[in-house]
């Protein structure tokens, strides 16, 4: 199946979400699935976190640290614009941008070229809320638009692993233009690999390798692969 020339950011105006932590983990099973496809990391977080985590242990074909602050960053703004807008008019090349919280600033008109926005929650309402009123954004500049994508996408993570009951979330976002995707457990395992990242194959045989081939594949077969949108169309 083709994912290339498609971008997906990571992005919600709370932190400690998981946002780096899934843009790493999904950009090695990305790349791990999809060998002939160029995949890429634009990591826009002043911290760096993804590119942390990703490191030189990646088979990734292109990480880059630009980073984008609440400051005023004109000249990284539009090097990410430029370098994000190459990246996905190349048809083999899927590109991963993870964005630091807060608001999104100049960095907008790029979250609107993209296929999808993955906004990362977990059930408390510490977060909810935030997520809550990102996510309402999100639609509304579409609406402003009249455009269907970027499909918002979210993303259950943190979750109690004996708690399977998402229905807090999908109340709290009713009858909100959006997808929920497949949950990830709140696992001892991803905070060690924060530590010492090995991307998918340091967490074979877990649970959250499960969890996380099960969020890619969703994202594969309903996102990149044109379904929503054909759904929305
Ligand atoms: N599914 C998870 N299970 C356990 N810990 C997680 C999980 N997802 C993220 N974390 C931890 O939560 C913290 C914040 O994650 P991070 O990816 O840095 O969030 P963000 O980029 O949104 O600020 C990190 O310490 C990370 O290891
Ligand atoms: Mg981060």
């Amino acid at each position: 199946m083709q994912i290339g020339g498609q971008g997906i950011f990571l992005a919600n105006m709370k932190g400690g979400v998981g946002k780096s932590t899934l843009t790493a983990f999904l950009t090695d099973y990305f790349k791990s699935n999809h060998a002939d496809t160029k995949v890429c990391l634009l990591d826009a977080d002043p911290q760096g976190s993804a590119v942390e985590l990703l490191g030189s242990s990646t088979s990734v074909d292109l990480v880059r640290h630009i980073p984008i602050g609440d400051r005023y960053d004109g000249v990284n703004a539009v090097t990410l614009d430029g370098v994000y807008r190459r990246l996905i008019s190349d048809d083999n090349t899927l590109t991963m941008v993870d964005t630091a919280g807060g608001a999104l600033g100049n960095i907008w008109q790029l979250v609107m070229l993209s296929k999808c926005v993955l906004v990362p929650t977990s059930l408390s309402w510490a977060d909810l809320r935030p997520t809550i009123d990102f996510v309402t954004e999100l639609n509304e500049r579409k609406e402003a638009n009249n455009v269907a994508t970027p499909h918002v996408i979210v993303v259950p993570n943190r979750i109690s692993p004996q708690q399977r009951n998402l229905s807090v979330l999908s109340e709290a976002i009713g009858d909100m233009n959006i997808v929920l995707a497949p949950p990830v457990s709140d696992l001892s395992i991803v905070r060690s690999q924060a530590v010492d990242f090995t991307g998918m194959k340091g967490v074979e045989g877990t649970r959250f390798h499960d969890e996380l081939s099960r969020l890619g594949d969703f994202i594969v077969n309903y996102v990149l692969s044109g379904k929503l949108d054909e759904y929305y169309s």
